[in-house]
């Protein structure tokens, strides 16, 4: 079946304008849908895997291809490559009665084959544009390689790093949360969804998932409407502002209703307060997964997420299975069905699918569009404005190229950790390791390389990790030997760099973990190496906050990298000798230990504020540890300092809806170019909720030449200054605000405002 683009005007206002989720109906869909019977609607519904890329559950689809012949199948993920997706897509235009095209699929999470820094990393660029343009090339690779929809961006504001899954979002903060929702929207979706190079994306996962109870994966979420309005569900409202096309139900219940059957929720906050008008899918069997969560059996949560709003089944085929029983049995409407049936149909239209389902079929294209130079150039430059320099006291970065360095770590030579979790589409194998980055960047230096530790030695924990590949390796040589070997180089050195921290796997999907330090093995590496006296210098590498109490006061500096992706050891490199000077700042506060989690910057008073950094007795504390973080939200050092001065509102009064013109100097005062990333923290002094201390209401990346003074100009709006009240209306309270200005959440240059 072909359709014809007879409404190109109706289209043009749909993509023109997309971030009015307004409801338009598409004459040829209403057409299509009069045609359909019950079981083809149904069968628009399901979304299968044949297996390949990373299966998150235990269920992988059978008889796939029968079942798209039989028009069971509205979209397949977990293939690529144009052939198997012009066999996949052949099997429903050419041999169903109505030739509906499918859906492909994918987890394209940090890049496609070119695989970029890990979420979190990208996040602590706070560069939009950037990462924009790593959205672009996502979907330029993915397209290529015949993946129509996407299953990012993953909003989910987290201040828990037990949780593994915080190296997939843009961290703490709702405000950076929702600029990088609509950066990574607009990369992939692009001003055009009909184009070849332009995909579908999701925002997942809906909603409050990285709220999971005490970090545990997949753990139930109880929160106040108010925290959430405020605090959490902002990223997923930018991402639907910003038109994203699919939506994806999260696995956790709230309010005591697992999302994915949760009317409230996908019905009357997603579609009748925000209007979105696109399409819900489930996360995997999530709709299965409400039998466990104890709401009935297979037949029962399917209607039940039918009925609440859900309109795509994740490879469960409750929805195949059982709605037709529903229906006959009057637990589900027609009209039910074919609303969902709708919304898939109408994605497809906006995609163009109906016009040529094989639009994204060009056996040329992935030659000439996956990892090119440029994508592969714009992964390391995304990389290196993801680190973040987190202590450098005595100037030991950047080294000389000429320098005789000690580059010790299993890390250190690794290729298999480079690209981080959620990279089923890139190959480890294609990544170039930091000792091989250090080669390239420095030729003349003389390096010496020993693992010096096993990244772990619990090989229980070992096993658990290596369950997408070979990131843990337990050496057959002793710890001991390992260690000296180590110990020997790093006193024939000038410096040592000691690559340590977390494997890949350690952070992502259900890898919470309860300690967040660095493992023993490389504790006992490290205390060893500084044992020698000469200068250490630690490339961190870890997909969540850590606890590195101990590692900050052994070391002389720490360079924290994340997972950096596909160029790892050149961008690592180009950092560690001064070709680029570190701007990356934390996205998540990092604690001094597990007991202080959840912590994050935008904390309330309480009435018993501890007012001093000293212990006092009934003030809001801990007996044995400090409120404040080890690293506080927003921090990250350069090789150069900055001065900032002069701080100014353009009006000491402002009306509501007039904005607040904010002006402060910043000095570039040490001896490097630098990019500093300016930071603008509000307070709503009184206000008729209790309220953060703290918010960051806004930033801007600059680029200050040593000796530079740059004035930099922040704008307030309107609606940075409201909130939701106990009514849950999006208010701004008249009353004084303060403004706090600087180079991380601590800031403390300060003006104020009357809002009148
Ligand atoms: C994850 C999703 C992912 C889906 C499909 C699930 O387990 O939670 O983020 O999109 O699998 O791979």
């Amino acid at each position: 079946m072909k359709l014809k683009v007879s409404h190109i005007l109706a289209l043009t206002l749909l993509l023109a304008a997309p971030s009015i989720q307004a409801q338009h109906t598409i004459p040829e869909v209403e057409a299509l849908l009069k045609k359909m019977t019950i079981e083809e609607k149904i069968g628009q519904l399901n979304l299968v895997t044949p297996g390949g890329g990373i299966a998150t559950g235990s269920v992988v689809s059978s008889n796939v291809e029968d079942k798209i012949k039989a028009g069971q199948v509205g979209g397949l993920f977990g293939i690529s490559g144009p052939e198997k997706i012009k066999t996949a897509q052949d099997f429903a235009v050419k041999k169903t009665r109505l030739g509906i095209p499918l859906f492909f699929g994918s987890d394209i999470i940090h890049g496609y084959k070119t695989t970029f820094p890990i979420p979190l990393g990208l996040s602590s660029s706070w560069d939009m544009e950037l990462l924009k343009r790593t959205a672009q090339v996502a979907a330029l690779e993915a397209t290529a390689d015949g993946i129509n929809w996407n299953f990012s961006p993953m909003v989910d504001i987290s201040r828990d790093p037990r949780w593994g899954r915080i190296s997939e979002g843009a961290g703490e903060d709702p405000y950076l949360g929702s600029q990088i929702a609509k950066a990574m929207v607009t990369g992939y979706q692009g001003e055009d969804l009909m184009a070849k190079n332009t995909m579908l994306a999701t925002v997942k996962h809906f909603a409050l998932y990285g709220a999971a109870e005490a970090g545990r994966d997949y753990n139930s979420v109880d929160m106040s409407r108010l925290k959430m309005y405020n605090e959490y569900l902002p990223p997923y409202k930018a991402a639907i502002d910003a038109g994203v096309g699919s939506v994806m139900s999260s696995f956790n219940d709230i309010d005591g209703i697992p999302a994915s059957g949760n009317k409230w929720l996908l019905t009357d906050l997603l579609r009748d307060d925000w209007k979105f008008n696109g399409f819900v899918v489930s996360d995997y069997t999530s709709v299965n997964e409400m039998i466990a969560h104890g709401l009935g059996d297979l037949q029962a949560v399917s209607a039940l997420s039918l009925k609440a709003g859900l309109d795509m089944d994740m490879v469960g085929e409750g929805f195949l299975t059982t709605l037709k029983k529903s229906l006959d049995e009057g637990k589900v409407t027609a009209e039910e069905i074919t609303t969902a049936c709708r919304r898939i149909l109408e994605a497809k239209f906006k995609l163009g699918l109906f016009d040529d389902p094989y639009k994204y079929i060009d056996k040329k294209r992935p030659a000439k569009d996956i990892l090119k130079d440029e994508n592969r150039a714009l992964a390391r430059e995304a990389a290196k404005k993801s680190f973040v320099l987190l202590k450098n006291d005595t100037k030991n970065l950047p080294i000389n190229k000429s320098s005789k360095i000690a580059l010790i770590g299993d890390l250190a030579n690794s290729k298999d950790n480079m690209l981080g979790t959620w990279a089923p589409t890139g190959d480890p194998q294609l990544s170039v390791s930091i000792l091989q980055g250090f080669k390239n960047v420095a030729p003349n230096a003389q390096i010496t390389h020993a693992k010096g530790a096993n990244i772990t030695d619990d090989a229980a924990l070992a096993k658990k990790i290596n369950v997408f590949g070979e990131r843990v390796t337990i050496d057959k040589r002793s710890a001991e030997e390992m260690l000296n070997e180590a110990v020997e180089l790093a006193k024939k050195s000038d410096i040592i760099v000691a690559v340590v921290g977390e494997a890949t796997e350690f952070t992502g999907e259900s890898s919470s973990r309860t300690d967040i330090s660095i493992p023993q093995s490389q504790k006992k590496l490290i205390r060893a190496l500084a044992a020698t006296g000469k200068p250490l210098v630690l490339v961190l590498m870890s997909g969540r906050p850590l606890v590195l109490e101990e590692e900050l006061a052994l070391s002389a500096s720490i360079l924290q990298v994340w997972f950096p992706g596909v160029e790892a050891g050149n961008a690592i490199a180009d950092v560690v000798f001064g070709d680029y000077n570190p701007s990356g700042k934390l996205t998540a506060t990092w604690p001094r230990n597990v007991g202080q989690i959840p912590i994050y910057h935008s904390i309330k008073n309480t009435g018993r504020p501890q007012l001093t950094s000293e212990f006092e007795k009934f003030t809001s504390n801990y007996l044995d540890a400090p409120n404040t973080p080890l690293l506080p939200f927003g921090y990250g050092l350069s090789y150069t300092e900055f001065e900032y001065s002069n701080l100014n509102v353009n009006a000491s009064q402002i009306n509501q809806n007039e904005p607040l013109i904010v002006t402060v100097s910043v000095t570039n005062t040490g001896n490097f170019d630098g990019e500093e990333v300016v930071q603008l923290y509000l307070r709503d002094v009184v206000r008729s909720i209790t309220q953060p201390v703290k918010q960051l209401k806004g930033f801007k990346k600059v680029m200050l030449k040593k000796g530079e003074t740059k004035q930099v100009t922040l704008t307030l709006t309107p609606d940075d200054l409201k909130f939701y009240n106990s009514n849950l209306d999006f208010v701004a309270e008249p009353g004084d605000f303060e403004i706090y200005v600087g180079t991380n959440s601590d800031a403390t240059l300060k003006s104020s405002f009357t809002l009148k």
